[in-house]
């Protein structure tokens, strides 16, 4: 079955034709960098007028580059819960007039539940039930996956998601946007003990996270610095800080394991991208005996193939949506429903 999945939650407009849950012909994304730099971060209203000038054509593309057209689409699946209220209207407005021109089945889809499925299409081996650590620039999530489908939120960040830490401290040490990849690449050469910065809520017993006081303590621990214009050790500085990220990220993730009882992990969302990420969790779920999962890198950031693929187990589980299907900014994983 083929179905169009459709992505605006945020700043990236983006459509993508999958296979039965599992293969992706084609996926395409056109991202809002320009705008992202020239206003230093996500403007909502700005962002969603992008959406309506671009979603047409995405999703002409998407077809295009997967030798389809629209009379070949057999569902469309779309973001509809978690994200910009405006941003979200636009794709779900162009999956509903799809919808009702074709006459195909409509799912909107949670926008965790498509990062979720992105390791699916990387992995579709991850054995049931895991724990998925779903990172970005907008959540820090802990989900016990107990099935496709179904969903047990352990824990999630208090205040700024990891991927957000990663892009303030990038905005603050003037390395531009996203930040989570500028200090990847500088943390190779850095020494990730030069500066120990904090780990919060590390020892804690809750699956909770929390990343401001690190971002704090990373600014007040060079603003003078800056003011003053001296050169930073910037390599230091990202290395140190990403591992403090890492360090919490991995540790949380392994304390779920523990108490789930599980055997595997899937790590999702942009900052899975992160090479230090990858390599500690890697080693310490070597030294465990855990399985360590992670989509290709082209799914780890948004994308509308995981919004397919997601799409498609839903459809299949019954859970399509109809012409009433709204859009909601916020709303649990666990607790969302088939409309
Ligand atoms: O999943 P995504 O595209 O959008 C959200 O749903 O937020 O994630 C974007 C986030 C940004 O904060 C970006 O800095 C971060 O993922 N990111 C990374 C890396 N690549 C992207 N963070 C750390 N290391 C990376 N290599
Ligand atoms: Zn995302």
């Amino acid at each position: 079955m083929f179905v169009l999945g459709i992505e605006t939650s945020c700043d990236e407009t983006a459509a993508a034709l999958v296979t039965d849950g599992k293969v992706v012909l084609s996926n395409k994304i056109a991202t809002q960098l320009d705008l992202l730099q020239k206003f230093g971060g996500v403007v909502p209203e700005i962002a969603a007028r992008r959406h309506t000038e671009l979603i047409v054509y995405v999703i002409k593309e998407a077809l295009d580059s997967a030798g389809k057209t629209l009379a070949d689409v057999e569902a469309i699946a779309v973001t509809s819960k978690q994200g910009l209220i405006g941003c979200l209207l636009v794709g779900v407005a162009a999956a509903k007039s799809l919808s009702y021109s074709l006459r195909i089945p409509l799912i909107g889809v949670h926008h965790i539940e498509g990062h979720i499925f992105a390791n699916q299409l990387s992995n579709p081996q991850i054995p049931m039930p895991h724990i998925c650590l779903t990172v970005s620039g907008g959540h820090t999530m802990l989900v016990y996956v107990q099935d496709y489908c179904q969903y047990e939120l352990l824990g999630s960040t208090l205040d700024d998601a990891a991927g957000e830490a990663f892009d303030k401290i990038a905005k603050f040490l003037d390395l531009g946007f996203p930040g989570g990849p500028v200090i990847d690449k500088l943390a190779v050469r850095g020494n990730r003990k030069a500066f120990n910065f904090p780990r919060p809520l590390l020892k804690a017993k809750t699956l909770d996270f929390s990343f401001s006081g690190l971002k704090t303590a990373v600014i007040n621990a060079f603003k003078h610095r800056i003011a003053n214009g001296e050169t930073l050790p910037l390599e230091d500085i990202a290395a140190s800080f990403q591992e403090a990220i890492v360090d919490v990220l991995v540790s949380k993730t392994l304390h779920a394991v523990l108490q789930r009882k599980v055997s595997a992990i899937s790590v999702t969302g942009g900052v899975s991208a992160n090479r230090r990420l990858r390599e500690v969790f890697r080693e310490t779920c070597r030294q465990e005996g855990i399985g360590v999962f992670f989509p290709e890198l082209s799914l780890c950031t948004d994308n509308a193939a995981m919004i397919a693929a997601a799409g498609y187990a839903r459809l299949k589980q019954g859970k399509a949506d109809d012409l009433n299907l709204n859009v909601i900014p916020n709303v649990p994983l666990e607790v969302q429903g088939g409309s």
